[in-house]
């Protein structure tokens, strides 16, 4: 039986403030949330959203670092960039605050110390890598060192990204401190450590007996962790960026970012309310909801409600609809190597057009499994469903009312058998829509909020209203109060999806108070109202605006390969008589052929100062013959003639192979004299 709650918390994580929020971040997280939020307010729940930024952690201060700026302007930077991002993209938080906000020092040390004072905290002494020379201990991230498994020699403590295996810093061979280069030492510190292995028996009974209704990603997750055992987690960490540890003899040290980021969510909603917070968390009738991706679900669904029952007066989530990752077109997306769509980036380019990518991502949300953003896809969406169906219906039902009807709602008069199925069909999308929504499935919601323009679209390509209106105007009339009706409620089914077209839809239909409860009736605009004038919702895309796209990631592409790629290791050595037995020579391209039957080869003839020669080189791939006549390369003289392809070839022209191995014709910097020696 579902209990019956009396108001929803709704939380989505805390994006770490080091860079701006890309697709993934919305389609996983932010979008997925704020459609429940806004179908909650529309069913005039009372419902409450938090987000905020996760403004601690390792990686911030790295960033810093490289950066030679402090946490707090990194901090500063990207929360205002994060924030405006989910403003511009219309993500309806209640408040979205920091972790950096002293409500939130305060909400977080309080709770550790409670949870400190009752005894819930294990105090362990273990020896940590220390850096002598920057007297600190090294967060594992700031030890780099040779991965044990695939020998790559920039791994860092907690993970090596060359081969993906997770490490501990004493896994590393050979390791060093990455913030002066030296050797550290090992160093007894201490740590507090939420005991989760105590906390087991109860996680296990409130997860696998009580919550089998969690989607089976995250269900499943959670299994395995609780199969493999629950270790004690260190809640505190040696470093100077983020809630000092609040307890005595703890100098240096600071709540880890995970023991913190979640507490988030919390003060940010003691932040905006002040006197009422306590009912949003703690009344056993509020039904709290972690919106999350999949990367997150051990923290929400394990060690948060850990640290929640430690404490002992909060409630539990009552669900964690995660999601799994977006991939971009076909790779994971990174910042680190700049794979991503950036939402400021995307609304430079796509101004006004939020909608058209909260509906992409929604469409295609990667809700059982990864999914993959496509620009191909992006534009099919758009221009196929958003423009010819919810678009293109709208806008028939709204110029036909002006062109026939000046404008004004008509009357309904007797409705035909034809009339009647439609409008049952239409009457049953409610429930449909509430069970997908109800279930976080949000891709099918939004397939029946579509469906529903779909019969409205069906409706007027059936009826014909155009070709009525000259023999049996009174049966138009009918015909477009019932495509209005359904235009109507269009506006109310799509704004949980696409705020900002249904908003301007509202407009057009003079429509300012709507409900969800209103949703499948028949009477939304009264016969005699006037509306607005209409406008487009949505417009086509064009091919050329999707192959930018395409081409900026290419380039993307192009730009890691060569950040990427590490020159050949040098050969041993040699000596300087070996290099003068080699005769290398300028010579001029007097003409160039490509060779018959053999697509590698090109066949030079060479002005070399001495009469001229032939030469035969494997480089047809890379260029065009004729684009080489009157170059200068350089070759070697003194290798015997050798025959390729029947042809006796005279030398060797140098090239150079490029980082994506391409060959590329060594000339000399300035015109020279044929024949002239290199060296
Ligand atoms: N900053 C984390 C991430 O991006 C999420 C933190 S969620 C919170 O993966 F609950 F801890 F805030
Ligand atoms: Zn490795």
């Amino acid at each position: 039986m579902k209990k019956k709650f009396k108001r929803t918390t709704v939380t989505s994580a805390l994006p770490y403030a080091n860079g701006p929020v890309h697709i993934g971040h919305l389609a996983g997280v932010y979008v997925p949330a704020d459609i429940y939020v806004r179908y909650l307010r529309l069913k005039g729940e009372e419902v409450l959203f938090i987000g905020g930024s996760d403004e601690h952690g390792v990686p911030i201060t790295i960033k810093a670092k490289n950066e030679g700026v402090t946490p707090q302007d990194i901090v500063d930077r990207y929360h205002a960039i994060i924030k405006k991002s989910f403003e511009d993209f219309g993500i309806s938080f209640d408040i979205y605050s920091r972790t950096t906000s002293k409500t939130h020092a305060e909400v977080a040390s309080r709770i550790f110390r409670t949870i400190y004072d009752k005894g819930g905290f294990v105090e362990k002494v273990s020896e940590q890598y220390y850096d002598e020379e920057a007297k600190q201990f090294l967060a594992d991230r700031y030890i780099v060192g040779t991965c044990p498994h695939c020998k790559n020699e920039r791994a860092y403590g907690d993970q090596c990204e060359a081969c993906g295996t997770s490490l501990s810093p004493l896994d590393l061979i050979n390791p060093k401190s990455a913030i002066s280069g030296s050797t550290p030492v090992l160093r007894e510190t201490k740590h507090w450590y939420l005991p989760l292995d105590k906390h087991e028996p109860w996680l296990r009974e409130w997860i696998l007996e009580q919550h089998k209704e969690w989607k089976p990603n995250v269900y499943g997750q959670c299994k395995s962790w609780l199969d493999m055992g629950l270790q004690p987690r260190a809640v505190s960490r040696d470093l100077d960026w983020g809630i000092p540890v609040p307890v005595e003899g703890a100098e240096g040290k600071v709540l880890y970012v995970w023991f913190d980021a979640p507490i988030g969510y919390i003060s940010n909603t003691k932040e905006l309310l002040p006197d009422d917070w306590e009912k949003w968390w703690k009344d056993e009738d509020t039904r709290l909801l972690h919106f999350i991706g999949k990367d997150n679900i051990v923290f929400h669904c394990i060690v948060f409600p850990a640290v929640l029952k430690a404490e002992g007066s909060y409630i539990l989530p009552d669900n964690v609809p995660a999601n799994e990752f977006l991939n971009l077109e076909g790779d994971k997306i990174s910042t680190s190597r700049n794979w991503a769509v950036w939402l400021h980036e995307y609304l430079l380019e796509f101004p006004n057009k939020q909608d058209v990518l909260r509906y992409v991502l929604t469409a295609n949300a990667p809700e059982t499994k990864d999914n993959d953003f496509t620009w191909k896809d992006f534009q099919a969406r758009n221009n196929n469903e958003l423009v010819a169906i919810f678009g293109n219906f709208v806008n028939r039902s709204l110029v036909l009312t002006h062109k026939y009807f000046g404008g004004t709602v008509p009357a309904r008069g007797e409705l035909t058998g034809y009339d009647k199925a439609t409008l049952q069909e239409f009457a049953e999308i409610k429930q449909e829509l509430e069970k997908q929504l109800d279930n976080f499935r949000f891709r099918d919601a939004l397939k029946e909020a579509m469906n529903l323009a779909r019969i409205g679209n069906k409706y007027l390509a059936d009826t014909e209203p155009w070709k009525l209106i000259k023999t049996d105007a009174a049966r138009v009339e009918t015909i477009m109060n019932i495509a209005l009706q359904i235009t109507a409620n269009l506006a109310i089914a799509f704004e949980p999806f696409l705020p900002f077209s249904t908003a301007k839809l509202r407009e057009m239909i003079n429509k300012k108070d709507f409900s969800w409860e209103e949703l499948g009736q028949i009477d939304l605009l009264p016969a005699g109202l006037m509306l607005s004038q209409p406008e487009l919702l949505f417009e086509k895309i064009e091919d050329e605006t999707i192959e930018q796209q395409v081409q900026k990631l290419l380039d993307t592409k192009k730009q890691n390969e060569l950040n990427s790629w590490k020159p050949a290791a040098v050969k041993p050595d040699t000596s300087f008589d070996d290099f003068t037995k080699m005769d290398i020579r300028v010579g001029t391209v007097l003409d160039c052929q490509k060779v018959p039957k053999a697509d590698k080869l090109l066949q030079f003839k060479i002005d070399d100062g001495m009469g001229g020669r032939t030469i035969v080189s494997g480089i047809a791939h890379y260029y065009n013959p004729e684009d080489l006549v009157g170059k200068q390369v350089c070759f070697i003289a003194n290798f015997p003639p050798r025959k390729l392809k029947g042809i006796e070839s005279q030398g060797m022209i140098l090239s150079a192979v490029n980082s994506d191995g391409k060959l590329i014709v060594i000339q000399p910097s300035q015109p020279t004299a044929a024949g002239a020696e290199v060296g």
